[in-house]
């Protein structure tokens, strides 16, 4: 008999920034999920992959001064590391550079137009470039952009537009017709009322004022944008309108998309009805999962909040990130992450009670019978709490992990590790060790506790997939022993079991010397400095050649620093006002955390001064003066000399 299929996915990942914390977070869960499935016997298909397009990758490429392909592709390189160092176990990873993803790309949009439901308009709206989405006006918050809340431009272009509003009905009676479609539930409300209820506008989805995309065939100055490129990657990896793969009908539709909270409304409105329009099954189920926070606000980088999953594996683990992530935080909500709770979780569950329970288990057999158990048996009532509970595990573990309750699955696991815990003190092996006529009961005590200790850990195989494997080890698991089905039985293994005592799974973590040289390794892997000797080229490069012509354009002025202060709301931001010799102008400039406005006030330095007005943070910047980066990353300003007069021009 064929085995039953599961086809999960992640977001597919902007290959901007590099991935941190949070993206792991997704991931990882993504994995565990697709690990238990594989656990119980399912035909898994697990996707993930990069985002690459759009006008955000191009000017990243351009300030670096390589190819946007160049561009990706080295940081795509540093992802695919980063899934192999924490264990992920995906079955294929798109890019959508690939080639067949741009042909079924091509096609699908093709066939679209076609048929009506994408047409060619004009488009008026306010977009925000980092986030390379379009807002109406009402979805603005305070004039910015709703996401990542920075100022977003007019724009107005041709463009080819979806018409997803003609889709709305159809979204509607597929929510009530589906109430587990998108998890968690609340979500579901958010995506009617704030969104479809107000009306559903035609979907821009085509772009002309940048080239970094897939090239609509039939009209190539526009190239695809990004939604209808990102999105159809679940259906294109397995071989939707091209040759690569083959088993689109063996996985499609999805059995959960795993995603971010904020693009629940693309995967929620915008998917279904591209789907729709192609005629194609709706995935089963999206859960929006919650962010990780970092002193209330989103990790990001532009921020300079993140937190790096490299450091945090080299110092404690894969697994134990991995068990912290989806322990601490309900996946549903948002979460706080604090290298305290972790080092904390480390310390009470996996080195105290999972580690403990494991080596005091296996010491003892060892030491009270060479580490062979006897068959002989005797049980007393007080055994009979922990064994129903052992036993009643397997179906309570499935309950939460059905509903991606990742959380709950892992306190039930930890209940037992607990009650175990108690149970030797209870039972007080030493005590019967020293006594020849309670070796059968002596040997029955440890044997209830080596099958409490195999069921935990053939269900915390998904979340620890290495850990596990040390543990079976240790306690003489065959490999029988170790699969899903075992995990809803008592017995299982040999009554004259044999042990091996091997590594502390968990080493005991001294958190106030962890948590400063922890943070001190964060710092300084964070300073401007440390960034850019990753990405130090080892001879400068210097930029194409210009003529004296083109120089000329530029017009560097002295100016004096009249007065300066803080942008509200920008840490490096200061406001400068300048005596140019023109009667004055305002500039803002990234200095405000080398310099304090004494160190500025009364300075002469050198504007550009012919460089079209800015907006920084909301405030308007006429010019940008000269400085540099020392050695440690911080700003430099270029000062000069007092006797140079304001305004003075220089060559
Ligand atoms: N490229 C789009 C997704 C297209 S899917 C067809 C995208 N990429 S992303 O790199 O910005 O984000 C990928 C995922 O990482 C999203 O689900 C996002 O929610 C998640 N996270 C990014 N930062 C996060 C946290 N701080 N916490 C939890 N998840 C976060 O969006």
């Amino acid at each position: 008999m064929d085995k039953k299929k599961f086809y999960i996915t992640t977001p597919i990942y902007y290959p901007s920034d590099k991935l941190h914390i949070g993206h792991t977070y997704c991931t990882v869960a993504t994995d565990v999920m697709a690990r238990y499935k594989r656990l119980q016997g399912y035909d898994v298909m697990f996707l993930t992959g990069v985002d690459e397009h759009g006008q955000k990758i191009q000017q990243k490429a351009e300030a670096k001064g390589v190819t946007p392909q160049q561009f990706v592709d080295e940081v795509v390189a540093g992802i695919k590391d980063l899934w192999k160092l924490m264990n992920i176990s995906n079955d294929r990873f798109i890019r959508t550079t690939d080639d067949y993803h741009v042909e079924s790309v091509q096609k699908i949009f093709k066939r679209l137009y076609e048929q009506g439901d994408i047409y060619k308009g004009t488009y008026k709206g306010k977009y925000c470039t980092p986030c390379e989405s379009f807002w109406t006006e009402t979805q603005l918050v305070d004039g910015k952009c709703p996401d990542c809340g920075r100022e977003v431009i007019d724009a107005e272009e041709e463009a080819y537009f979806f018409r997803l509003s003609a889709y709305a009905d159809r979204l509607v009676k597929y929510y009530e017709e589906h109430p587990d479609f998108l998890l968690p539930t609340s979500r579901l409300n958010e995506m009617v009322n704030n969104f479809i209820k107000p009306g559903l506008e035609d979907l821009c989805v085509s772009r002309t004022s940048f080239s970094w995309g897939i090239p609509v065939d039939f009209d190539p100055k526009h190239v695809v944008y990004v939604w209808v490129d990102a999105l159809t990657n679940y259906i294109t990896a397995l071989g939707y309108e091209n040759e690569k793969y083959n088993d689109f009908e063996k996985y499609w539709p999805a059995d959960v998309h795993f995603v971010g909270k904020e693009i629940v409304r693309f995967h929620t409105i915008i998917w279904p009805a591209i789907l729709m329009a192609l005629d194609l099954p709706i995935p089963k189920r999206v859960f929006g999962h919650g962010w990780l926070l970092i002193d209330g606000g989103k990790m990001s980088k532009s921020f300079g909040n993140v937190v790096d999953p490299v450091i945090l594996c080299r110092r404690y683990g894969v697994d134990a990130l991995r068990y912290f992530l989806l322990r601490e935080f309900p996946f549903g909500s948002d979460g706080s992450f604090t290298n305290e709770a972790l080092i904390n979780r480390i310390n009470t569950d996996l080195a105290n009670d999972l580690g403990n329970l494991v080596s005091r288990t296996v010491a003892m057999a060892d030491k009270y019978f060479g580490g062979t158990l006897p068959e002989g048996r005797e049980a007393e009532p007080v055994d009979d709490e922990l064994l129903s509970m052992i036993k009643g595990l397997r179906e309570k573990y499935e309950h939460e992990m059905e509903s991606y309750a990742f959380q709950n699955a892992l306190m039930e696991i930890f209940k037992i590790i607990s009650r175990s815990n108690k149970y030797i003190d209870e039972t007080a092996p030493w005590v019967l060790g020293k006594d020849p006529a309670k070796k059968d009961r002596l040997a029955t005590v440890l044997y209830n506790l080596l099958e409490g200790i195999r069921v935990c850990a053939v269900l915390l195989t998904p979340f620890m997939p290495d850990t596990v494997v040390k543990i079976f080890d240790q306690i003489g698991a065959s490999e029988e022993a170790r699969g899903y089905e075992t995990a809803a039985e008592f017995g299982v293994l040999p009554a004259n079991v044999t042990v091996h005592r091997g590594e502390t799974l968990f080493p005991r973590i001294d958190a106030k010397k962890e948590l400063a040289e922890l943070e001190a390794e964060e710092k300084a892997a964070k300073t401007p400095a440390a960034e850019e000797k990753k990405e130090e080229k080892e001879e400068i490069v210097l930029e194409p050649e210009i003529g004296i012509e083109d120089f000329g354009k530029v017009e560097l002025r002295v100016a004096k620093i009249l007065s300066c202060e803080k942008v509200p709301k920008a840490k490096k931001l200061y406001k400068i006002q300048l005596d140019d010799g023109m009667g004055g102008r305002q500039i803002v400039s990234g200095i405000a955390q080398y310099y304090t406005p004494e160190e500025l006030i009364g300075k002469k330095i050198i504007v550009v001064a012919n460089l079209k007005p800015a907006k920084l943070c909301g405030v308007e910047s006429n010019g940008m003066l000269l400085a540099g980066n020392r050695e440690d990353g911080s700003a430099c300003v270029t000062f000069v000399d007092d006797s140079v007069p304001v305004g003075t021009r220089l060559h």
